[in-house]
């Protein structure tokens, strides 16, 4: 084959490809409404990116205009760099109402060199105080990674680039309370939390450094609404079954054992009346 036509091969190529991740990958512009900020929020490359800042007057902010009942939700975030202490990039799924659930990462923050600190909760029925923290262990400020939310009836799991680092099972049956009844929406937003993200609000926000930017890209929804395919029917490929397999429980180990810094189930002084039903639950099956 001569190389004139290999090139065009290549060429036919890339195309496909180009086309492929572009269906794969939402658009913004249809998919968000930006709710905060006006435009200190914005959209990017034709809708496939979006960039939130934060200055001293605002933060930024974005939703889903879509609900979920259950989904698998990807995005890639490219987090402020250098002096980024006291600010807070927010991705989480959440409900509305007094009785409501919330799926939380956050990312804060801080000095130059720094690490940042990523952390998680789950809210149910207005009720949370389930954080666990991780450092990452990459730079989650020079390149995008993939962050997504796994809700499925079975489990919640958290993954940063396929990698599961939480999970928080369906344990209804323990009498721990499962987010199953109220549809979510995405939230994301860049604000300043000075006043605690940074060792309890010891460093202050550097606005000289200002404004802040984080960039997101790769919004992708697998849900159950408008898609049949991929809810139910599927088999167990499908992210409605999707559990954690071997080789993921390693990966999961692997996290928590080097890079969990802070743990809700192992925090007795916090939680003195007694660890969450879950915790309990959790270390009986463990032993
Ligand atoms: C910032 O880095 C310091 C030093 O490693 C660490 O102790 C602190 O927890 C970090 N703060 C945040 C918000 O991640
Ligand atoms: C189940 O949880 C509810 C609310 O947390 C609590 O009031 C109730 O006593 C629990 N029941 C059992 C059997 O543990
Ligand atoms: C999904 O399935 C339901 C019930 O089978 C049907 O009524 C609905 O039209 C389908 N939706 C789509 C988008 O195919």
């Amino acid at each position: 084959m001569g190389c004139s036509k290999i090139l065009i091969l290549v060429y036919i190529f890339s195309i496909f490809y180009f086309m492929w991740c572009l269906v794969l990958a939402g658009d913004f512009r249809k998919d968000v409404d930006i709710i905060w900020g006006g435009d200190k929020a914005k959209i990017l490359e034709n809708g496939r990116a979006i960039a939130l800042s934060l200055d001293k007057t605002s933060g930024s902010g974005f939703q889903s205009k879509a609900q979920f009942l259950f989904g698998k939700i990807s995005m890639d975030l490219k987090l402020v760099p250098g002096n980024s202490a006291g600010t807070v990039t927010s991705y989480y799924v959440a409900s509305k109402g007094a009785m409501w659930d919330e799926i939380d990462f956050e990312f804060l923050g801080n000095l130059s060199g720094d690490p940042y600190t990523v952390h998680t909760n789950v809210i149910t029925q207005g009720k949370g105080d389930r954080e666990q923290q991780f450092r990452l262990w990459f730079d989650p400020t020079i390149n995008f990674h993939t962050y997504s939310i796994l809700w499925n009836p079975r489990t919640i799991i958290f993954y940063v680039d396929g990698t599961p680092i939480r999970q928080f099972k369906n344990m209804k049956t323990k009498n721990v309370s499962y987010p199953e009844k109220q549809a979510m929406r995405v939230h994301s937003s860049l604000w300043d939390g000075d006043d605690w993200a940074t060792r309890g609000g010891l460093v202050k926000t550097d606005w000289s450094k200002a404004p802040f930017t984080a960039y997101y890209k790769n919004y992708e929804v697998q849900d159950c609404v408008g898609s049949n395919k991929t809810c139910g029917g599927d088999g167990s490929s499908s992210w409605i079954n999707e559990g954690i397999d071997d080789s993921g429980m390693k990966r999961l180990k692997w996290v928590q054992k080097n890079f969990m810094i802070y743990d809700y189930c192992n925090d007795p002084k916090r939680f003195r009346l007694g660890l969450a039903s879950e915790c309990v639950a959790n270390a009986m099956s463990m032993s």
